[in-house]
């Protein structure tokens, strides 16, 4: 009897699982959090292990997990692309090692490597006499897809090892597992460009880059802040390394990216205090993880030590408490951009994540609350990573009692009232009232911000308080402001009022390509400013030009080109100009004077990569220029220096294969001081 619910409760966790497996490898749409999914596999593990003539070789047990998309080359592993097993306690751990202990007694003495477990997508990664030829996903850990095409869009990863001309040189074929992740910043930034541009912006790293990997598109992936970190050699025909730690420095030798927080501890109480420092560094972290794998340094003994279904004995991850929750949906509230779009978000009962008490999270965009039938009263998943805003995964569906209200999309601005459009082939919703007062604020924080012309101490707060107490109705207005007018504030003591106003008068300063990124002409950002400041050196020059001369300048596409001769025709934009002149905030890229700059750098041409640590991208080749030298986009042979700052990619790779010099920021100004 027993037996019989024992194989019933089985055939479900098998069939829920394998549904999850399909939902979150193959569809990229995971319905429950990774904790919630461990659970379900334990269960069945434990229920398999007590009762192994249950066992049948189909268990999800016995896969890693993952089915081959249709439409990509299928390649076979070398070796099996194995897995890991998970522990979510110190005394789980402990046990991992107490097993293993007993397999092999020099475990006891045994050293480990402590990693972060990076949640991306794994990739395996192909590499023949040093070239880089054949990329592809994990799959089911026997056959992965080929996306050889969309990996070589990614700038940190090698297409030649080693990368450094002095680094070790590879064995003639070598096969790497990495991770494919985006940074978080990167995540949020990509957002934000897309939610200007009214484009769909996305849920989460994972999904994104596992989805751009994916794309027949390589255009598409090459747009997305892709990066690759590795950890392990997979397969190889010549001597490697045969520790853990020492294969990580020489992978790092070789020019792969590693993560930057890896350790070697001495034994196992080492790696579980080190997971107490990842716990407290968790929302400090640039990218997702959601937990550490503590791996045996020595290889081979990890290797005879052998496997567990999928599942290396000799590595286990140590999984971060789950930051996934459910709680209700009490309401959706709105947010009005600086573009005018109007974005929905969560209101939630509050509820503690990671020690964070969370009462909003974000809801994407109104296609995302109906594409999950999300309403009003729904229990609803919660997830928080980092420090970027806790976002709603969907709602739990089992847990509805018909109380629950569907969502209608707001016809009306929430700020002004004025009437919402939808703009055709966008999912944004805008108010496209110019004076809608949400958009007021957030156009002032925008231009204030670091960017732009970084106003110290004019962040979102004051920006609402200077437009509610209607002492600016534009960012001109700012330089009207005095201090007595400020001094009538909350909170604005006599020195705050005196501080605001000479950041703001300091602001006067700031170059064109500054306040060009500062007056928010939607696809303009700091670089297109840069480019647009050097060509048309003041915004009277910039507001004349023709559509055909926009085109022309580097870097400017038609649609860029479009917006901003959209802008400059705007009455209310020009009202602005015509202040900011009034006003005297009207920079001028002047001529360099040959007594004053020398054009030491005349007759070079440089190509700039990565980021630098002080200048942007524009400020640099700003700087170039008026030394005499020249910037081009690609490294060629004509190319004289490469200016590499960090998370530099192909280009460094070129520069290197050609043999050009590649200098940092502080050579760059050596050069020319
Ligand atoms: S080692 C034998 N190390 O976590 C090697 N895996 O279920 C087994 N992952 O998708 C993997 N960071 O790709 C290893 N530092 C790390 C990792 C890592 C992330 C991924 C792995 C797999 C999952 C394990």
């Amino acid at each position: 009897m027993v037996e019989k619910k024992i194989q019933r409760r089985i055939i479900t966790l098998r069939a829920e699982i394998r549904k999850h497996n399909y939902q979150y490898h193959v569809l990229n749409a995971p319905l429950i959090s990774d904790y919630e999914y461990d659970r379900l596999m334990r269960e069945l593990q434990a229920l398999e292990s007590e009762h192994p003539e249950l066992i049948t070789p189909d268990s999800p047990t016995h896969r890693v997990g993952g089915e081959v998309a249709e439409g990509f080359v299928r390649v076979s592993h070398p070796v099996p692309i194995l897995s890991l097993s998970s522990a979510h306690s110190d005394d789980e751990v402990r046990a991992w090692f107490e097993r293993i202990a007993k397999l092999d007694e020099r475990v006891r003495d045994a050293n480990f490597t402590v990693e972060p477990k990076l949640d991306g997508l794994t990739v395996v990664l192909h590499y023949e006499n040093g070239v880089f030829t054949r990329g592809t996903t994990r799959g089911d850990g026997e056959v992965g897809e080929d996306i050889t095409s969309g990996l070589k869009t990614v700038r940190s990863l090698p297409l030649h090892i080693p990368v450094i001309a002095s680094g070790p040189k590879p064995p003639p074929r070598l096969v790497v597992r990495g991770e494919a992740i985006i940074y978080l910043d990167d995540f949020q930034k990509l957002n934000e460009e897309l939610e200007a541009a009214g484009e769909r912006i996305y849920v989460n790293p994972r999904n994104t880059a596992s989805g751009a990997l994916r794309q027949f598109d390589t255009s598409l992936t090459a747009s997305r802040p892709i990066r690759l970190l590795c950890y392990d050699i997979v397969d190889s025909d010549g001597p490697v390394p045969q520790e853990q730690w020492e294969a990580l420095l020489y992978l790092k030798a070789l020019g792969f990216p590693v993560p930057s927080d890896i350790t070697l501890e001495a034994d196992l109480d080492g790696a579980l205090n080190r997971y107490q420092d990842w716990i407290g560094r968790r929302d400090s972290l640039p990218y997702e993880v959601d937990g550490i794998v503590v791996k045996l340094n020595d290889l081979q003994l990890a290797r005879e030590l052998g496997v567990v279904g999928k599942d290396p004995r000799g590595a286990i991850a140590y999984k971060f408490p789950a930051q996934v929750v459910t709680t209700c949906l009490e309401d959706i509230g709105l947010n009005v951009g600086r573009t005018g779009v109007v974005t929905p978000f969560a209101i939630l009962e509050p509820v503690e994540v990671g020690g964070v008490t969370v009462r909003q999270a974000t809801l994407h965009n109104f296609d995302f609350i109906h594409e999950k039938d999300i309403r009003i009263g729904d229990r609803v998943l919660i997830k928080r990573a980092g420090d970027v805003i806790p976002y709603v995964i969907g709602p739990v569906v089992e847990a509805r009692t018909g109380e629950e209200s569907s969502y209608r999309i707001p016809d009306r601005c929430p700020s002004c009232g004025e009437l919402l459009e939808r703009i055709e082939g966008e999912v944004a919703i805008y108010c496209v009232n110019a004076a809608c007062p949400a958009q007021l604020v957030r156009n002032i924080e925008h231009f204030a911000s670091r960017g732009a012309m970084d106003i110290e101490g004019l962040g979102i707060k004051v920006a609402h308080l200077l437009v509610e107490g209607r002492l600016v109705n534009d960012v001109a207005d700012l330089y009207s402001l005095d201090e007595e007018v400020l001094s009538g504030l909350e909170g604005f003591a006599d020195k705050r009022a005196q501080n605001l106003i000479e950041s703001i008068q300091a602001s006067r300063s700031q170059p064109l390509s500054r306040l060009l990124t500062a007056l928010g002409i939607r696809n303009v950002g700091e670089a297109a400013a840069g480019d647009l400041a050097s060509q048309f050196k003041n915004l009277t020059l910039l507001s004349e030009v023709g559509l055909d001369e926009l085109e022309e300048v580097e870097g400017i596409g038609p649609k860029v080109a479009r917006t901003i001769i959209d802008w400059f025709a705007q009455p209310s934009n020009i009202r602005i100009l015509k202040k900011l002149h009034k006003a005297e905030v009207w920079p001028e890229v002047t001529e360099p004077k040959e007594r004053e700059v020398e054009r030491v750098l005349a007759g070079l041409t440089f190509v700039l990569t990565g980021t630098l640590p002080s200048l942007t991208r524009a400020e640099a080749k700003e700087l170039i220029l008026l030394h005499g030298g020249n910037v081009t986009g690609n490294v060629s042979r004509r190319t004289d220096y490469l200016v590499a700052g960090e998370s530099s990619g192909s280009k460094l790779t070129r520069a290197q294969e050609l043999d050009i010099p590649v200098i940092d920021e502080l050579q760059l100004k050596a050069l020319i001081e």
